[in-house]
């Protein structure tokens, strides 16, 4: 066993350390306050190669590792949990999924794009009746000889109003039931198209989450992605490595606040001494640090096993559904070590605190990562 990162790993942290200290502090506040989407710096973190991490360099991407990934993903989440979701989404559900099952031609035509940053891309399974429930597809997909006409409502879809290249999950053979679901590829501006409103939302505000509305949408059959009936267990299976980049998520947002926590704890003074000699601050911070060490544990050892070609669904929605609520216990607390400070946008742990939230809910809730473990254990 290693415990130690390689020199590229290292450097690949630091990187992400810094872009997150130097572009993407700046206007945290005011991109959280306004729901203004970060897009300079997703070009940014494009043209640095952090939108195609693990894409292979033959397709423009970086060709990093998946231990990689979670040391970037937690250093841009511990100050702006709004970019490293599309960082997350781009990289562990579009990318990954196109290299991995799209044809040569769909690599050369939407993932070269994506993995370059030129584009962004959206992953679209959730809709206003199957969220959890994700078998239970309405929207359909029928067979027309050389295409497929989309019809039906995607809900929540992150990067909706500015991804140009969509997955969408639907429906093509109902008698299959999950059998006969496709994933097609779907451009931006196709006829039939519409994005809905944005969403106001209590945390990641600064991300795009909009309904997506398909009405005869014709999509050419050499969009869908695998064989005909393989779109679930597409879907499935790419979830399951865009969950240790959402668990990274949630493992960045808690050590974002457990670092702004610590060192305010050293500034604050009362009765005369710091709050951090105070053991009751000591025994909250304490146990913080175990718990983010136990997540990062998590996530490493989640994308260690995808990175050794081994089963990793079930380390993911481990690393997932702790991370995440260490996120929610870890935030809750670094805004208690700031009393009212924390109370005020200025000192950022509110955000972090109201952003930690999702990552209990979306690639799947913590109920859902239980019944996936508990599957895999009693097995
Ligand atoms: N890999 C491969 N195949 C898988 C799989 C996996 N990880 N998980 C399930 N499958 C297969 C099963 O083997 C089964 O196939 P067979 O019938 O051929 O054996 C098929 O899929 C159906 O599986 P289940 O019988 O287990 O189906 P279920 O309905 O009981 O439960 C579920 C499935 C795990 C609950 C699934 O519906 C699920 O993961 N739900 C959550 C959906 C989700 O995560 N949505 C995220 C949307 S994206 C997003 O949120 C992005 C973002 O925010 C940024
Ligand atoms: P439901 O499935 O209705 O669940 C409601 C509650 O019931 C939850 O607590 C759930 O855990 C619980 N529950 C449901 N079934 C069970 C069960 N069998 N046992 C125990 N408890 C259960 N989706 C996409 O496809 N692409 C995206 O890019 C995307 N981005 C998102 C961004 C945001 C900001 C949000 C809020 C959501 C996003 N989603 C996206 C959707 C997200 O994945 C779903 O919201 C999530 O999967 C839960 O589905 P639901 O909201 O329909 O809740």
């Amino acid at each position: 066993m290693n415990f130690e990162f390689t020199e590229e790993q290292l450097m690949i942290r630091q990187a992400a350390r810094d872009f997150a200290q130097n572009e993407l502090k700046p206007g945290v506040i005011e991109r959280d306050e306004h729901q203004k989407f970060p897009a300079e710096q997703i070009k940014k973190l494009g043209e640095l190669g952090f939108l195609g991490m693990m894409a292979s360099p033959e397709y423009g991407g970086s060709g990093m590792d998946t231990i990689s990934y979670v040391l970037a993903m937690e250093e841009l989440s511990k100050v702006d949990a709004s970019a490293s979701v599309v960082v997350s989404v781009n990289n562990s559900l579009v990318c990954y999924g196109l290299e991995k099952f799209g044809t040569e031609e769909q690599k050369q035509k939407y993932l070269v794009p994506l993995a370059t940053g030129e584009k962004i891309g959206a992953f679209c399974l959730s809709e206003p009746e199957a969220g959890s429930d994700a078998t239970s597809q309405h929207t359909t997909a029928i067979d027309m000889g050389d295409h497929y006409l989309l019809n039906g409502t995607k809900n929540w879809i992150t990067n909706g109003n500015s991804a140009s290249t969509y997955i969408v999950i639907a429906q093509t053979h109902p008698e299959l039931k999950h059998k006969g679901i496709n994933a097609l590829i779907v451009e931006e501006g196709m006829p039939g198209f519409e994005v809905g409103p944005k969403e106001n939302k209590l945390g990641i505000r600064g991300s795009d989450t909009h309904s997506l509305m398909f009405t005869d949408v014709k999509v050419p059959k050499e969009n869908r992605i695998g064989e005909d009936g393989f779109g679930f267990t597409f879907a499935m299976k790419t979830l399951d490595g865009g969950r240790i980049g959402i668990a990274s998520q949630a493992l960045g947002i808690a050590s974002g606040a457990y670092e702004l926590a610590l060192q305010y704890s050293k500034e604050r003074t009362t009765f005369g001494k710091p709050i951090s000699s105070h053991q009751a601050i000591q025994f909250k911070l304490a146990d913080m640090a175990t718990e983010i060490e136990a997540a990062r544990l998590l996530c490493l050892r989640a994308a260690w096993l995808k990175d050794q070609g081994q089963p990793y669904g079930h380390a993911a929605a481990m690393a997932k559904v702790y991370a995440s609520e260490v996120a929610m216990r870890v935030t809750v607390e670094a805004v208690q070590i700031h009393g009212g400070y924390g109370f005020v946008k200025e000192y950022h742990v509110e955000r972090l605190m109201r952003d930690a939230k999702i990552t209990q809910i979306y690639e799947g809730t913590s109920e859902i990562q239980r019944i996936v473990i508990a599957r895999e254990i009693l097995k």
